[in-house]
């Protein structure tokens, strides 16, 4: 059974929209535990557009689950999860014009980079992860340099325009999930994912965590946060 990450993020998106204090992704982590969130994800952007330093700080404390932070590969980011000491740290790119993260990291290329950084995570007791694309290359490139786990990105699947397509964006994830297995990671999976998409990526088997925030944060408004987290944490148990 895979484990459920549920990520906060837009929860503070609607508290940043008032620039106000509510609603509170503090909180809203607190009720996804209690229904059922195996960890909360959350991404520290450097432009602070959502989740704040307060934010991280707090949940570091009140989170009983496991905290994954998602967060660029800079010495600013590095200094303050060295600081904060999640139990995840998820790598990802960043640009600041992106609505969301829009591709995975292109590990060969960064190589030098990211490795110094996982081994100063690493040495701190953090585990660490890197979001990549659902490529060979990326994930050999990943358990090169050192990287425990590796989190495939899902939005060109979710994407996908058609049946055709969606399915062979859903053959390389597949790939991608079990070249992560063969060399010894833990395989992640997440981005765009939906109640009415992530049953194929499910049945692949493989996959350990699925991080996905919009999709339960927007069932959320409308049906409450427990009753959201429990339908997506079924779906991702099999059901
Ligand atoms: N995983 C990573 C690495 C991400 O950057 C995001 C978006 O913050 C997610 C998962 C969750 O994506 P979504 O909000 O589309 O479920």
């Amino acid at each position: 059974m895979a484990l459920l990450g549920v990520n906060v993020d837009h929860v503070a998106t609607i508290r940043q929209a008032r620039g106000t204090n509510e609603p509170d992704p503090v909180t809203a982590a607190a009720l996804a535990e209690l229904a059922g969130a195996d960890g909360i994800t959350i991404h520290l952007r450097e432009d602070r557009r959502h989740i704040q330093d307060r934010d991280l700080e707090l949940m570091r404390q009140t989170v009983k689950t496991r905290l994954n932070l998602e967060m660029a590969a800079t010495e600013e980011m590095v200094g303050i999860a060295l600081k904060v000491r999640p139990d995840a740290v998820t790598l990802v790119p960043e640009k600041r014009k992106e609505l969301t993260t829009e591709g995975g990291l292109n590990v060969s290329l960064l190589r030098q980079t990211l490795k110094k950084h996982i081994e100063l995570l690493k040495q701190g007791g953090i585990s660490v992860s890197l979001f990549i694309d659902p490529d060979l290359e990326q994930v050999k490139a990943s358990h090169r340099i050192g990287a425990d786990a590796i989190e495939i990105h899902t939005g060109a699947y979710c994407d996908a325009p058609c049946a055709e397509m969606r399915s062979s964006e859903l053959d390389k994830i597949a790939a991608a999930v079990k070249a992560g297995n063969k060399l010894g990671m833990m395989v992640h999976a997440g981005h765009g994912l939906t109640y009415f998409n992530v049953r194929p990526v499910v049945g692949l088997g493989g996959v350990r965590e699925f991080n996905i925030g919009h999709s339960i944060i927007s069932r959320a408004v409308l049906v409450g946060m427990e009753r959201a987290v429990r339908e997506m944490k079924a779906l991702v148990d099999g059901a």
